[in-house]
């Protein structure tokens, strides 16, 4: 399944992130992702779920808090540090590894769930390429939950990457995730408050969506 990766990410990711990681603070604070939060019933107790590009590790130790087995990865050291701590503080055990997301161990077929939040990052090319694993790596039955922007949020300023083509819009998701099912899709504002990294009114979308037990076609 290993098709070569595109070079879609910012130019000096992982330092700038580094950056972003430093000090005591959490950039994104210690609270899960809200719609992350009131997904996560559709997932089996104690079913194994990777977050992808964790950062400092908030949704990862909250799941693995809630008795889920974690996979985290992520390309900034710095942040994985910090989400080491904070897991180690919480009691909690999550699986984390130092990748970008080209260098991630996929595996097809073994998530009973994913958990993709605010992973906009990658350009439309990296983007296709790295959605493809995602969705391979779910297991059949398995389900993906997905937090963005939309375009608009190029206007609120409240976070996320100021290039229209790295932020999602419902269409897009459709076509990208066309081999799974979709359960919701919501386009949506609201008021965000995660640290000082997501913080205040943000144009967002969230998706969730179950790869099917049988493949269209098959
Ligand atoms: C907006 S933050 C979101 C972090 C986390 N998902 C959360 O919700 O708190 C985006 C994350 O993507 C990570 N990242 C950026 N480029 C990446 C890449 N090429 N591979 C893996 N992670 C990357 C950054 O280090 C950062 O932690």
């Amino acid at each position: 399944m290993t098709m070569k990766p595109p070079a879609g990410r910012f130019k000096d990711a992982a330092s700038t992130w580094n950056r972003r990681f430093e000090g005591d603070a959490f950039l994104f604070g210690t609270e899960p992702n809200v719609w992350l939060r009131e997904h996560v019933t559709l997932w089996p107790a104690g079913g194994r779920i990777l977050s992808v590009a964790d950062g400092e590790g908030r949704n990862s130790v909250w799941l693995a808090s809630k008795g889920f087995v974690v996979d985290a990865f992520d390309l900034a050291e710095v942040g994985v540090a910090k989400a080491r701590r904070l897991a180690e503080r919480a009691g909690v055990q999550v699986s984390f590894t130092v990748a970008d997301c080209t260098a991630f161990d996929w595996q097809a077929s073994r998530y009973d769930g994913i958990a993709a939040i605010f992973i906009q990052f990658a350009d439309p090319k990296l983007r296709a390429w790295l959605f493809r694993r995602i969705a391979e790596a779910l297991k059949p039955g398995g389900v993906l939950v997905l937090q963005g922007y939309t375009p608009r949020q190029i206007e609120y300023k409240t976070g996320g990457p100021p290039l229209v083509s790295h932020l999602y819009t419902p269409e897009l998701l459709r076509r990208a995730f066309a081999e799974l099912e979709i359960l919701e899709l919501s386009e949506y504002d609201d008021v965000v408050q995660e640290g000082t990294g997501h913080n205040g009114r943000s144009a967002l979308i969230g998706m969730v969506a179950r790869r099917r037990l049988v493949r269209p076609g098959r």
